[in-house]
């Protein structure tokens, strides 16, 4: 089976990142299946180097694969200020419907973490990718459409607010949430996992953040779910093997997840509240420059680092490939082939463990040697050809 995956390379550290670690996958695959399975790789252009060749940052070619296709990967894309898009990566997840962000949480061994008990942290958090303060309806301060908006808030429905404000608009709709939530449940049944927990912010934001947590209790009486979950406060406590569903408000959970890192698997929030807590804890296991994220619609799984392009480490190979590569490892198992990510999984562990390891970590890790971008891909090749 060979399987079809566009990628875009991405600017600044992006096209070193990518180098090092296409091979790798490529190797993970060749050694667990031979011939039987393989990618057929597509490159597509966006961002400087589609500017260079053919004048756009986003053409519509690649626009036009994208939503025909079912896996594609990237690397970061920078956004020139003032070319007509407020950031690619935004563009790219309304215009494909990209409305799941999912991001692993893991403790990679021998990282450094600032908590004492980084491995007790195993989390997959689903963001709600499309809608809420981040759906774009903002208006600046003292301008005429503010002004408007504030006008018709104050005048027809009563609001007091203060004329001179910049505002906002959280629009987040029953379905936007409901199929958030059904993917983060899913997820949870599939993978046999304890907990999915609803983050919200619903004491205050009654209707909006309030309907996020009301919405996700209303999925899961859905027939496709009602039999495998139970809420958490039920007594007596039901069968083992079950999901157990609870919600917690937004501020409590970033308390939680330090305290009782254990408690959670599967947290299911709308867009900023997961922006936040996404970053939270991959800073708890000490790897924001290596988590890995996939973005996805009903048709297309989107694979990306979740880092920026490094525009000071670029052309220096100097850059961590880790979160391209762990990307592309979610890839493969959200294609089923687990012998091909368990065998990378492994390899970075023997890489790690080795002790030769990019700057970024190095500078962290005491004892360790530093290599570049590239000689790092080549550790994990070899890794990977003596362990597979
Ligand atoms: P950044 O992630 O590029 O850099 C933040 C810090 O992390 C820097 O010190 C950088 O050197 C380090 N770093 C990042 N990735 C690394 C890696 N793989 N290995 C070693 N060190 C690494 O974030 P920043 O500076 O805020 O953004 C730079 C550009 O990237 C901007 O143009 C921004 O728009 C874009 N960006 C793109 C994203 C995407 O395509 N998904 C996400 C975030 C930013």
């Amino acid at each position: 089976m060979r399987k079809t995956v566009y990628f875009i390379p991405g600017d600044g550290i992006g096209p070193e990142v990518w180098a090092a670690s296409r091979p790798v996958l490529d190797a993970a695959a060749a050694k667990s299946y031979g011939n039987g399975r393989s990618f057929d790789w597509r490159e597509l252009l966006a961002g400087e180097k589609a500017l260079a060749e053919c004048g756009e940052l986003l053409p519509e070619a690649t626009l036009e694969a994208l939503r025909g296709a079912e896996l594609a990967i990237k690397g970061p894309l920078s956004t020139p200020v003032g070319k007509g898009f407020r950031s690619l990566n935004v563009t790219l997840r309304q215009t494909l419907d990209l409305y799941a962000c999912i991001r692993p949480v893991r403790h990679l061994k021998g990282t450094p973490s600032p908590v004492r008990r980084p491995d007790a942290v195993d989390m997959v958090i689903f963001r709600e990718n499309t809608e809420d303060v981040y759906a774009g309806i903002e208006y600046e301060a003292g301008g005429a459409e503010a002004k408007k908006l504030l006008a018709f808030l104050r005048d027809e429905l009563g609001a007091r607010v203060d004329m001179d404000a910049a505002v906002g608009i959280k629009p987040m709709s029953e379905k936007g949430s409901k199929r958030l939530i059904r993917r983060a449940a899913r997820h949870a049944l599939r993978h046999k996992l304890p907990a999915l927990t609803l983050m919200h912010k619903g004491n205050i934001m009654k209707f909006t953040e309030g309907g996020f947590r009301r919405w996700g209790y209303e999925v899961m009486e859905e027939e496709e779910f009602a039999p495998f979950v139970f809420k958490e406060d039920t007594a007596p406590a039901p069968a083992a093997g079950k999901l157990a569903i609870n919600d917690v408000i937004a501020d409590a959970l970033f308390q939680s997840v330090l305290l009782q890192p254990e408690r959670f698997s599967v947290i299911a929030a709308p867009n900023l509240n997961g922006d936040y807590i996404s970053d939270a804890l991959a800073a708890q296991v000490g790897g924001l420059g290596l988590a890995p994220g996939v973005n996805m619609s009903d048709r297309l799984a989107f694979f990306e680092a979740t880092h920026g392009t490094a525009p000071g480490l670029a052309g220096r190979d100097a850059a961590n490939p880790t979160s391209l590569l762990l990307s592309g490892v979610l890839m493969l198992e959200h294609l089923g082939w687990l012998e091909a990510a368990g065998l990378i999984r492994r390899a970075l562990d023997a890489v790690m463990a080795a002790g030769t390891v990019t700057p970024d970590l190095a500078a962290q890790m005491p004892g360790a040697a530093s290599t570049g971008c590239r000689a790092f891909g080549e550790l994990l090749l070899r890794q990977v050809d003596r362990l597979g």
